[in-house]
């Protein structure tokens, strides 16, 4: 069986989840649904990046003993997980053992490697970003000094291990030239390429100056910097440095998802230490946009967080994951509103699916007594029903791609396709001259919704579901394997009632 491994970043328990956190997690489960039903074993972890100064300034703002404020703030991820229908096969909590013992092979690993130094950072450090900065990156007001984001920096000086990152320009070069798919999108690949042509330094990887992280072994006083720590959560879900020969193939096949914003974390220091440490690379990293609010960036001094629950509890589950998949092409920004939600599920899903397969349904519910009306024949090339099968292969191109809202727009654009074939059939006409033709294009739709039922199972699952226990359809015949006339629905076959399947809203 063909392997793959879908990664989420790990989320900050400095905070409540956002739509941030909900949309990353949701580009990876519709890829991990996806690869499921095209027969692919799949590892899909997520998790909660749980150490660091920023964690444990927000557990002292909370009077809270970090770990017990860990375990609280992380327990809201779980259940954003839970609340969103994740299919994740693994959490991984930094704050675990089962992670600490990966850590600290790792960082052995590099040691022995004679990769790892002891000297003293002096620098500038976000703490928001947790990643040090060199001045040339930062902007200068008065005497103080912000990244481009508009954090403000601070210096800090301290004992500290080093990773000899600069001995890794060169081959990360060759290495994106010889593997052009490895970052993605391209224009990110470009972003990443001229960050490492312009000189890399050699990374601090501990700190000395608090203590809420994993100790390094032997120098006690040393934490480590919380980006190793959680990049190697990845690891720990297959088990490092245990890993069996059966979950590094998953390995090698693996692709991290993440956002924009730390694109240089998983594209340059993770590479680069990876191979410090001899282990293969993943497949490919894939950095996409952020999320704005009527145009403006997304934070809570702003006040405008927008919080998945109240989006769910409002609008609906697939209401959500069909607006962040279908809204914006996967890599690039995308501007929240009420009103483009609103104007993107009514028009698609009310208005364009919902009530085609209500109509449809309906009407056979009434004049066919809830069966299919019809033994189809085998669709010539120009049949709109040869173009629904046809609609499988392209979806997966786009998929391949990560052009996940160009997979919804094929269907979609058929979906669109059928409605008009129904309005132009005219069943409540025909079915009097000809009821023949009625039951025959009736059919065709049926056949229509089992191939997009099937095909919608990624994006929008409960729906799709409720689509697929309407037409009967039994669980062990909805994989991609069946999108064929071989497995088309046979006259006769008995549908169920159908109901509404999603509200319009004002
Ligand atoms: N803990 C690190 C990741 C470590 S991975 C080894 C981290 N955590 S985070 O909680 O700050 O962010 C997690 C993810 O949420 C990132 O991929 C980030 O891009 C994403 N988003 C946060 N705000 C976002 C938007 N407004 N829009 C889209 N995604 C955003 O970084």
């Amino acid at each position: 069986m063909k392997k793959i491994f879908i990664t989420t970043p790990i989320f900050y328990v400095n905070d409540s989840p956002h739509i941030g956190h909900a949309y990353t997690t949701i580009i990876c489960d519709a890829l991990a649904k996806f690869y499921r039903l095209d027969d692919y074993e799949v590892l899909f972890t997520t998790g909660t990046d749980e150490h660091g100064l920023k964690v444990e300034k927000a557990a002292k703002k909370d009077n809270t003993d970090p770990k017990v404020f860990v375990d609280k703030v992380s327990e809201n991820f779980i259940n954003l997980s839970k609340r969103l229908k994740i299919s994740n096969t693994d959490f991984v909590r930094t704050t675990e053992k089962r992670h600490q013992n990966a850590a600290k092979n790792f960082w052995k690993l590099l040691n022995d490697k004679n990769q790892i130094y002891l000297s003293k950072y002096e620098g500038w450090y976000s703490v928001r970003d947790e990643a040090f900065y060199q001045e040339k990156e930062l902007n200068k007001k008065g005497e103080r000094f912000y990244t481009n984001d508009g954090e403000e920096v601070q210096w800090i000086e301290e004992e500290s291990f080093f990773f000899k990152l600069s001995e890794w320009g060169e081959k990360l070069l060759k290495y994106f030239e010889e593997n052009p798919d490895f970052i993605l999108p391209v224009s990110r690949k470009n972003e990443v390429i001229s960050f490492v042509k312009s000189g890399l330094k050699d990374l601090s990887i501990s700190r000395t100056s608090f203590n809420w992280g994993i100790k390094i072994d032997g120098s006690e006083n040393h934490i480590m910097y919380v980006w190793i720590d959680a990049l190697v959560n990845y690891l720990t879900s297959i088990d490092f440095p245990k890993t069996s020969k059966d979950q590094f193939l998953f390995w090698k096949n693996c692709y991290h998802i993440i956002g924009k914003d730390i694109l240089k974390f998983h594209a340059v220091y993770w590479p680069a230490m990876l191979m410090a440490a001899e282990i293969p690379l993943p497949k490919k990293i894939f950095a996409h946009g952020w999320w704005t609010n009527e145009g403006k960036k997304i934070s809570k001094s702003v006040g405008n967080v927008i919080d998945p629950h109240a989006m769910i509890d409002k609008f609906g589950l697939d209401q959500l994951r069909h607006f962040l998949l279908r809204e914006v092409t996967l890599g690039q920004d995308g501007d929240f509103s009420e009103h483009s939600f609103k104007t993107r599920i009514n028009a698609d899903l009310s208005n364009n699916l919902g009530n085609l397969i209500q109509r449809t349904l309906k009407f056979v519910g009434k004049n066919f007594e809830n069966k299919m009306p019809f033994d189809l024949q085998e669709p010539k090339n120009k049949d709109l029903l040869s173009e629904v099968y046809n609609l499988f292969p392209k979806v997966k191109i786009s998929m391949e791609k990560f052009k996940i809202n160009k997979s919804i727009e094929e269907i979609f654009i058929i979906i669109t396709k059928l409605n008009q074939f129904m309005d132009k059939a005219e069943p409540w006409n025909s079915f009097k001259t000809n009821p023949q033709k009625t039951a025959n294009d009736l059919s065709v739709l049926i056949e229509s919704f089992r191939i997009i039922g099937i095909l919608l199972q990624p994006f929008i699952p409960d729906a799709s579901n409720e689509i697929l226990n309407i037409l009967n359809i039994e669980k062990k015949y909805r994989k991609f394997k069946f999108l064929n006339f071989m497995y088309k629905i046979n006259k006769d076959h008995c549908i169920k009632e159908t109901k509404p399947l999603f509200p319009k809203y004002d």
